[in-house]
């Protein structure tokens, strides 16, 4: 099916999925950034690995929609975590409803995306698929603890920031399009390799989007806020790695630095190539995503897939 009519459908879903009115204060907080927009990335990629694998992509809509939804629950606690104030374009939801009725919300929707996934047709499929659910927000739970904690460090590997963000973003996608391919019939190859491909992707989205955090333009969401909160991106280890002066370090990780201290950091990073560094791993991930989809039959699902992937590492939000 075509991109913008899976986009339509998984649109259409979650508006009906998300049915309740009462209490308004709350249901008005949980509605709020599902209704906001946003790309939509991990159902459609759900729906297209379920097509890709010869199934249709509607059986994978409750599926997918119920990861958009733990995925918005997730950057409703993130964004109070990471004290961000703008998601979407428009003022985070605990910005706009307070920190209490924010939490509530997360809770909210974390709870109504197990029962949106539960409305998958073939009842062994679905027990197989919430269990996978459940074992993947565990995951992100302990990714997003890393990144918490990697704040207060000066320093971390590589190989633990791979974990972490393997764990908070990739997982999603792994999941999704391993998901799609079981609900699509699938054999157990092909829900390796769309699996493999997932993850590679999801390490792509992330590392590109640390690079956004740092040289985008209308994202929709802070520029600086890593700089600002400190995070152990791949950039900052590079950075750190590289350089001999560490006069930077002094406001990395000030969440009151001045503008032109943010500034001069980005400059910094940009000199010494860090920024550089990380696009290329980016890319590197974005290609081996692909190189894992060679083992699927060509399709149109498959194109789309292929053009997700390289999507992932060249959008501007
Ligand atoms: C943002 O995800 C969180 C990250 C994993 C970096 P998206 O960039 O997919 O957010 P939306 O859904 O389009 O707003
Ligand atoms: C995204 O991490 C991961 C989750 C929300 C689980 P970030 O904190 O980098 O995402 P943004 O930049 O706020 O979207
Ligand atoms: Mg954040
Ligand atoms: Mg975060
Ligand atoms: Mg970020």
């Amino acid at each position: 099916m075509e991109l913008v009519k899976i986009r339509e459908v998984v649109e259409k879903a979650i508006e009906n999925y998300l049915y309740e009115k009462e209490p308004p204060m709350l249901y008005d907080a949980v509605k709020y950034l599902p209704y906001a927009g946003g790309k939509r990335l991990r159902p459609i990629i759900a729906c297209l690995s379920c097509e890709a694998v010869g199934g249709e992509f509607i059986k994978a809509i409750p599926f997918g929609v119920s990861l958009e939804i733990i995925h918005t629950f997730t950057l409703i606690h993130d964004d109070i975590m990471d004290k961000d104030e703008e998601r979407r374009g428009m003022p985070s939801v605990h910005k706009k409803f307070g920190e209490n009725i924010a939490i509530l919300a997360g809770d909210t929707l974390f709870a109504k995306a197990f029962e949106i996934a539960s409305y998958t047709k073939d009842v062994n499929i679905a027990k197989k698929i919430l269990r996978y659910l459940a074992i993947m927000s565990k995951e992100i739970c302990e990714g997003q603890e890393m990144d918490m904690r990697f704040e207060k460090m000066e320093y971390v590997e590589e190989i633990d920031f791979l974990k972490m963000i393997e764990k908070k973003t990739a997982k999603m996608f792994e999941y999704g399009a391993m998901g799609g391919a079981i609900i699509g019939g699938g054999n157990e190859e092909e829900q390796n390799s769309l699996r493999e491909y997932g993850k590679n992707l999801g390490m792509a989205f992330q590392i590109w989007d640390d690079c956004l955090d740092v040289i985008g333009k209308n994202i929709g969401k802070p520029v600086g806020s890593d700089i600002r909160k400190g995070k152990k991106t791949l950039i900052y280890l590079y950075a750190y790695k590289n350089s001999e002066d560490k006069e930077w370090l002094k406001n990395y990780g000030n969440e009151k630095a001045e503008e032109d201290e943010i500034q001069n950091i980005i400059k910094f990073f940009e000199e010494i190539g860090a920024i550089e560094y990380a696009k290329n791993k980016a890319l590197e991930y974005s290609e081996k995503a692909m190189n894992f989809l060679n083992e699927i039959e060509d399709s149109n699902a498959k194109e789309e897939l292929l053009k997700m992937a390289e999507f992932a590492v060249k959008r501007e939000k």
